[in-house]
């Protein structure tokens, strides 16, 4: 009451509370859009302990809508636009939301030939180097496999992707694919030897894809750590935050995988008891080749190491050529192979598209379509 009548009786001095507490919302709205974009800034930053399975970086997408979003807002309440003007409100939100999209943003398809996405920027080079060994060979479902494999390894920091072909020369679809995706990247061929390809029955399926890699890694890698992942696979992208401080040899599940659904070493009380895998086979390492990844370092060590053409029995003969080498040494990971985080999947084979009626279709898009395709 005493306030009120104050108030009443002092007019210029109510215009100056109210102009004080517009600028205090003011001050109070900008300060929680700052606390919003730490947040973002700060998630992109997160990087994970070594042996807990998280996602390295974790942020709401952000996006040019979300900045506009932002600066409608502002604009929103007209007493605070009156109070600070349009320009400077603007100019706030758009050098925040600039900030947010530089860290957080893929590109948008039309732009993806020069920018990369931030999670290939400098900022993580101090994260130990994933090289990522990808045999592939051309197929219906190259592309496609290719594309959801990209946009898995597109969320994982300081990643050298090395895509190999089985092949003569490089698939310009391929080329075009990885241009766009903003990883770093080498496009390789390594064509399986004739004498493999005539042999009837099952065929050592990219072993020179990886020996290829392997060769690569040798003459170009001092540090990090590599994994061998097939086109097919589904990975869980925390996968490759397990994988990133590999001592020597690191191994988890694989789902999927053989006749019992999973291929996992088996731990007992913390320790290794042993393997369990629907094919042992006599193998010493009776595992998927998705289910381990190996220290460069340890690689140098042994110059001998190669994968051998030897359907059934590449990941057992290139773990064994990694002697000395056991699985004493091995390092559990996804929670002491208590988690899946990366599956055996296969696509379904489809047969060639049939040709085009280049008659009936030419000057359509369909010619343009039928060159992408197999
Ligand atoms: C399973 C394992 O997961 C493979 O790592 C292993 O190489 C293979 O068995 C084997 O022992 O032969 P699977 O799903 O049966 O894999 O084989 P694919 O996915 O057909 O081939 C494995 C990788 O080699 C793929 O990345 C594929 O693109 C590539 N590949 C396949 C070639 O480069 N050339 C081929 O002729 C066939
Ligand atoms: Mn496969």
């Amino acid at each position: 009451m005493c306030t009120s009548r104050h108030l009443e009786s002092s007019p210029a001095m109510g215009k100056t509370i109210v102009q004080m507490s517009r600028k205090l919302w003011l001050l109070m709205i900008i300060g929680a859009c700052l606390i919003v974009a730490q947040y973002q800034l700060a998630s992109v930053w997160l990087v994970t302990a070594p042996s807990t399975i998280s996602y390295e970086h974790q942020s709401a997408p952000v996006t040019s809508a979300s900045v506009q979003a932002i600066v409608n807002k502002l604009q929103l309440d007209t007493s605070i636009v009156n109070t600070v003007g349009e320009k400077v409100l603007r100019e706030i939100a758009l050098q925040m939301g600039q900030q947010m999209l530089e860290v957080c943003e893929v590109p948008p398809l039309s732009h993806r030939h020069s920018s990369k996405p931030s999670v290939q920027s400098n900022a993580f080079q101090f994260l130990p180097p994933l090289y990522i060994i990808t045999p592939t060979y051309r197929r219906p479902e190259q592309v496609p496999e290719l594309t959801r494999l990209a946009q898995t390894l597109m969320h994982v920091p300081n990643l050298h992707w090395l895509v190999i072909e089985d092949a003569h020369n490089q698939t310009t679809q391929v080329t075009e694919l990885l241009q766009r995706t903003g990883i770093r990247f080498e496009h390789l061929v390594a064509p399986m030897p004739e004498s493999y390809k005539k042999k009837k029955g099952s065929k050592p399926r990219g072993v020179s894809n990886r020996n290829k890699g392997l060769q690569w890694l040798r003459a170009n890698a001092t540090d990090g750590v590599f994994y061998f992942a097939d086109d097919d696979n589904t990975y869980d992208i925390a996968l490759f935050s397990e994988m990133r401080f590999t001592r020597k040899v690191s191994m988890w599940p694989v789902g999927l995988c053989t006749k019992f659904g999973i291929s996992t070493p088996v731990i007992h009380n913390g320790t290794f008891f042993g393997f369990y895998d629907g094919w042992m086979a006599g193998r010493k390492f009776p595992v998927d080749m998705a289910s381990f990844a190996v220290s460069v370092q340890f690689l140098h060590e042994r110059p001998d190491a190669i994968m051998p053409f030897k359907p059934g029995f590449e990941e057992d003969g290139f773990l064994r050529s990694l002697s000395p080498f056991d699985p004493k040494d091995i390092e559990f990971k996804a929670e002491n192979c208590t988690k899946i985080l990366v599956w055996h999947t296969q696509t379904k084979k489809n047969e060639p598209a049939a040709k085009l009626d280049i008659a009936k279709y030419n000057n359509t898009n369909l010619v343009k379509l039928r060159s992408l395709i197999v």
